[in-house]
């Protein structure tokens, strides 16, 4: 499995400026990518490039057995009425497992975000923080060959995004390739490597 970006810009319009340019990297599953730079970078523009929802202006983005990708959204959104449990067992549950094995899954994954104490409550009586923690859970319940998460601190306070940070390392699968947007430094500092849009220079990729 394998996601690449081979010298890839992207800018609007015909003559609009160039958000980045010259992108080259892979992604490999197993690690947490953090893709940093200031607001307006190209951080979402990218995410969506690599989502396949449009494509680069120039260079390449090659998808090699990549099946699935799932995306986490900087504002948490579920069903208010049903349990936190129930949000993280319906996409095992919809990929095919038994019941049985579905709920040992979820409760697997409910532990994994610190979530365990508050699996059956209702997702609108969960705090900003449990539920952000709670859509890092299910995204990865669907097993996702690619999870993106778009600025998922952004609207938190500083202690509440300091958990979902230590969350951000719980979601590192040897079955995904995560990529996080983010312009939070401890966000960044949270993932295994680092890939920055915004520095003066151009962009900068290990
Ligand atoms: N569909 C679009 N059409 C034209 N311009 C866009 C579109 N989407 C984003 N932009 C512009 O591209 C720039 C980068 O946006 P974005 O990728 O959202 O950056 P970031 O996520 O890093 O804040 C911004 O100036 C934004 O206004
Ligand atoms: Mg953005």
């Amino acid at each position: 499995m394998l996601l690449a970006l081979e010298n890839v810009g992207h800018r609007y319009g015909r003559d609009g400026d160039w958000l980045f340019r010259g992108l080259t990297i892979d992604f490999h599953p197993g690690e947490v990518y953090a893709l940093t730079g200031p607001s307006g970078s190209g951080k979402s523009t990218l995410l969506s490039l690599l989502a396949r929802r449009s494509r680069p202006r120039e260079g390449a983005v090659r998808f090699t057995d990549i099946e699935k990708v799932s995306w986490v959204f900087q504002n948490p959104f579920g069903s208010p009425h049903r349990t936190a449990l129930d949000h993280v067992a319906l996409p095992i549950l919809a990929r095919g497992e038994k019941p049985a094995s579905a709920e040992d899954e979820a409760d697997e994954l409910m532990s994994r975000f610190g979530l365990q104490s508050v699996a059956q409550r209702r997702f609108g009586d969960l705090s900003g923080g449990e539920a952000q923690r709670l859509m890092l859970a299910r995204g990865l319940a669907s097993r996702p060959s690619v999870l993106l998460i778009d600025e998922p601190t952004a609207q938190l306070d500083r202690r509440t995004a300091e958990r979902v940070d230590s969350a951000i390392r719980a979601v590192a699968d040897p079955r995904t390739i995560v990529i996080v947007a983010t312009h939070d430094e401890r966000t960044r500092a949270a993932c295994t490597k680092q890939l920055d849009l915004g520095s003066p220079e151009g962009p900068d990729y290990p």
